[in-house]
């Protein structure tokens, strides 16, 4: 993307520690990660960790506490939220709850997650648990774009580990997360340069380096 092109715009959506926002921050502002900028950070827990990074960074942020509030409504507040920062992209990063299908066809084919497993296996809750317990010997993390089936849309790409001998969940972890932070900007770059098109459910890059 060229300097005089409009940024685009990120709403980074958290729900905890926020590691993968501080390191999609920290890659915009040390400019490995061009061409976007972070226009609001949105947590739908009050007490997430993420927060105080994005505060401490000076990013606009906002609580849209889901709790207690219907998928549909709260939801709605979502929509308005992201609306009212022109965000284009919109990046799950430990948000933990399901979009409605209303938020997914607001920003269709525009929502990306991220999930520490080489999807489709183990989706859901605890993957890298899941990983470990059935014994894999290679894991991983996937970037992927959101459809209305839980970590199930177009991947963009993953990136794969060795699980070693002397592992446990939490080391296979904590290896996977690093992974992650490395993934989810290359995919946010690949993203925003818009070379590439969807095909069914394959992302298929346009002139790869
Ligand atoms: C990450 O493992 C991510 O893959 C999953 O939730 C976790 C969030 O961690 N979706 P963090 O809040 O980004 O540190």
């Amino acid at each position: 993307m060229s300097e005089d092109v409009h940024p685009l715009r990120l709403g980074v959506l958290i729900s905890g520690r926020g590691s993968n926002f501080k390191s999609i921050a920290q890659s915009i502002r040390e400019e490995r990660l061009k061409g976007v900028e972070i226009a609001v950070v949105i947590s739908n827990v009050a007490e997430a960790g993420g927060l105080a990074i994005a505060r401490e960074l000076g990013l606009p942020t906002a609580i849209l506490v889901s709790r207690g509030r219907s998928r549909t409504q709260h939801d709605a507040d979502m929509i308005a939220c992201l609306r009212e920062h022109h965000v284009d992209l919109v990046c799950l990063a430990g948000y933990m709850r399901l979009l409605s299908a209303e938020f997914i066809a607001a920003f269709s084919n525009r929502i990306l997650n991220i999930h520490p497993s080489l999807l489709p296996a183990f989706p859901g809750l605890d993957a890298q648990q899941q990983a470990f317990d059935y014994g894999v010997k290679v894991a991983g993390c996937t970037v992927h774009f959101v459809d209305e089936h839980l970590d199930h849309g177009a991947i963009v790409l993953q990136r794969a580990i060795p699980v070693l001998e002397e592992d446990d969940a939490h080391s296979l972890a904590e290896r996977i997360l690093v992974e992650e932070h490395i993934a989810y900007s290359e995919a946010i770059a690949r993203v925003a340069s818009a070379m590439y098109e969807i095909r069914g459910r394959r992302y298929v890059r346009r002139n790869p380096d």
